[in-house]
């Protein structure tokens, strides 16, 4: 049987384990990627913050000295290489990728297309995929952690935007099953999954300013903890399950949400 690398609870790390750990987010120029990367920072991590606005990833660095920022679409061939490049050519060595950078897609089934279903999955599902691979190698030599982001439609349905839920669903069963693969390797992969939280999501979604406010409404109303999230709120989910010091949790989905999921 093959013996299974942990750390004891005796080498238990404190809440300064991040100190000095190598963190990529991805999608931090704006709502939950921004709050995490920042997180992260104050953690004491070196932080990587990816997405493709350069000027949105400058304001989550702006005062975070051990932040560095690097413009890329996630969905370009070879982008997930070069982001991991990034951070292991600066600081040496990977410890957490956070894969949150996604997108939001009404589509009904009548309108459904291959270049709308594509464009989605190869946000949604592929670059996370593609950056989970290209981070491995490092991730089984620091025996560190990957975080990824789905949803409360990761389980849930949502009428109108199918595709989007699948999607969630498919980064539900990765974590699962990566959790699994990369267990005896000492490996952790767990996922938040977030319930309706303050961010760009619905406007970057191309929802017009009347629809976006309606549909907070619909959703504080029925939060039961009576409101949206916000981004911050997530991001310190995000932190504790990549933390080193949280050693004998692999595999879980945490909906953070206001109790939507017991609705
Ligand atoms: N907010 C919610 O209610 C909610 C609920 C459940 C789950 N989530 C999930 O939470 C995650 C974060 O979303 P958010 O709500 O914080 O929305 P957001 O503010 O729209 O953030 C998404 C980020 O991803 C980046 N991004 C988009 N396409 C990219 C690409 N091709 N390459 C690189 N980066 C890209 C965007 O930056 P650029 O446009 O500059 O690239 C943006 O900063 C997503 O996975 C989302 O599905 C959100």
């Amino acid at each position: 049987m093959t013996a299974h690398p942990t750390t004891r609870p005796s080498e238990a790390l404190t809440s300064e384990a991040l100190t000095g750990k190598v963190v990529i987010v991805t999608g931090a120029g704006s709502g939950i990627g921004r709050a995490t990367a920042r997180a992260f920072s104050r953690a004491g991590a070196h932080v990587l913050g990816v997405g493709r606005r350069a000027a949105a990833l400058d304001e989550t660095a702006a005062g975070h000295t051990g932040m560095v920022t690097l413009s890329a679409d996630l969905r370009s061939p070879g982008a997930p290489q070069q982001v991991v490049d990034a951070a292991t050519d600066r600081w040496g060595a990977l410890d957490v990728l956070v894969n949150n950078a996604g997108a939001t897609a009404m589509m009904a089934l009548a309108d459904t297309t291959a270049d709308g279903i594509d464009e989605l999955l190869s946000l949604n599902v592929v670059a996370p995929s593609l950056l989970a691979s290209a981070a491995l190698p490092h991730l089984l030599r620091s025996k560190g952690s990957i975080v990824n982001v789905s949803s409360t439609y990761g389980h849930r349905p949502l009428p109108g935007a199918a595709h989007y839920a699948a999607s969630k669903a498919a980064v539900e069963q990765l974590t699962r099953s990566w959790a699994l693969e990369l267990a005896a390797d000492g490996v952790r992969v767990n996922a938040v999954a977030p319930g309706p939280t303050e961010s760009e999501a619905l406007t970057a979604a191309g929802l017009p300013d009347a629809a976006v406010a309606q549909i907070k409404r619909d959703e504080a109303a029925r939060i039961p903890l009576g409101r949206r999230g916000e981004p911050e709120e997530v991001a310190t989910w995000i932190v504790r399950l990549a933390d080193p010091a949280t050693t004998w949790l692999t595999g879980q989905v945490l909906a953070v949400d206001g109790g939507l999921q017991l609705t």
